[in-house]
Order: C-alpha cells, then sequence, then structure tokens
C-alpha cells in the first residue's frame, strides 16, 4: 500500500477520565484501556502513512498547553475532549488557530445521552465527529485522517 511522501503527524488527544478506561463505567465505555487504543493507533498510522502522538490530560490547561505546543507540527488532530467537550470554551479556543482537520471522537453516542451531553462546543469548528461506535470510533477517525491530509493518492484508497 503506497503513501504520498513522509508520514504525516497526527495528534490523538484524550479528554479527562479517559485514562480510566476498562475501569470506568464499561456499559457505556466497554473493557478496552487507554493503552490498548493508542497501541492500536500507533500500529495503523504507519499502514496509512500517518505518524500518531497520543496525549490525556485530566486538566484542562494542559489539553490547552498541548494544543498550543503543537501548532505548525501536526498535519491533522483527532481528540475525544471528554467531559471538556461540554464545558470548555478555552479548548475550543485553543483549537481553533490549528488551521488543520479537527475529528472530534466519543466511543458513546452523546445524543441518545443526558442532555447536558447533547451540546459540544467542539463539532461546529470540527471537520467531522464520530459518535457512539465505542473505540472502533478512534481507528475509523484516523483512517478518514489519512484521507484528508493526503497521505494516501486517490487511486490508492482502500
Ligand atoms: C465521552 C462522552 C462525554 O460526555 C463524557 O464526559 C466522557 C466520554 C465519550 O467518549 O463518550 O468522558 O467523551
Amino acid at each position: 500500500m503506497a503513501k504520498t511522501g513522509a508520514p504525516k503527524r497526527i495528534l490523538v488527544i484524550h479528554g479527562p477520565n479517559l485514562n480510566m478506561l476498562g475501569r470506568r463505567e464499561p456499559e457505556t465505555y466497554g473493557y478496552t484501556t487507554l493503552a490498548d487504543i493508542d497501541r492500536e493507533l500507533k500500529r495503523l498510522g504507519p499502514q496509512w502513512g500517518l505518524a500518531v502522538d497520543t496525549f490525556q490530560s485530566n486538566h484542562e490547561g494542559a489539553i490547552v498547553d498541548t494544543l498550543q505546543q503543537s501548532m505548525d507540527t501536526l498535519a491533522g488532530l483527532i481528540i475525544n475532549p471528554a467531559a471538556f467537550t461540554h464545558t470548555s470554551i478555552a479548548v475550543r479556543d485553543a483549537l481553533i488557530p490549528l488551521a488543520v482537520p479537527i475529528i472530534e471522537v466519543h466511543i458513546s453516542n452523546i445524543h441518545k445521552r443526558e442532555p447536558f451531553r447533547h451540546h459540544s462546543f467542539v463539532s461546529d469548528i470540527a471537520t467531522g465527529q464520530i459518535v457512539g461506535l465505542g473505540v472502533n470510533g478512534y481507528y475509523l477517525a484516523l483512517r478518514a485522517m489519512a484521507d484528508l491530509v493526503g497521505a494516501f493518492a486517490p487511486q490508492e484508497r482502500t
């Protein structure tokens, strides 16, 4: 599977409490751990012409700092802002200057859950949103990102 040029850097950010995946409300979030997700993303990335970095924090400011430090180094961003999705104008404001494709991922279907989870401060500035498909949402987002950042020549899409 040929790729176009050097690997493109994709950052995957996981928000608060996602470090507890596997032990946290498994009926909602499943049993896959964050380490499992990150390992699979890093395995899949090179197959699709992408170099994947991952970052998790429970702290809003740490996520803002990471986004600021990533400016000009990223081809695309995948983010599950977790609870900050519904609360954080600071994270939203830090996303806007990135000027790269952004895919918002939620493991659960936030639109089927409590009303306070229905609003996202990120979705209207994201390129796309994947919800409710479990941890597969991350892998689907990465595959879509390969096309968005042109890591494949069109005739080589699979
Ligand atoms: C979540 C949904 C959010 O409402 C929640 O606060 C999370 C996880 C998800 O992946 O389904 O922590 O982003």
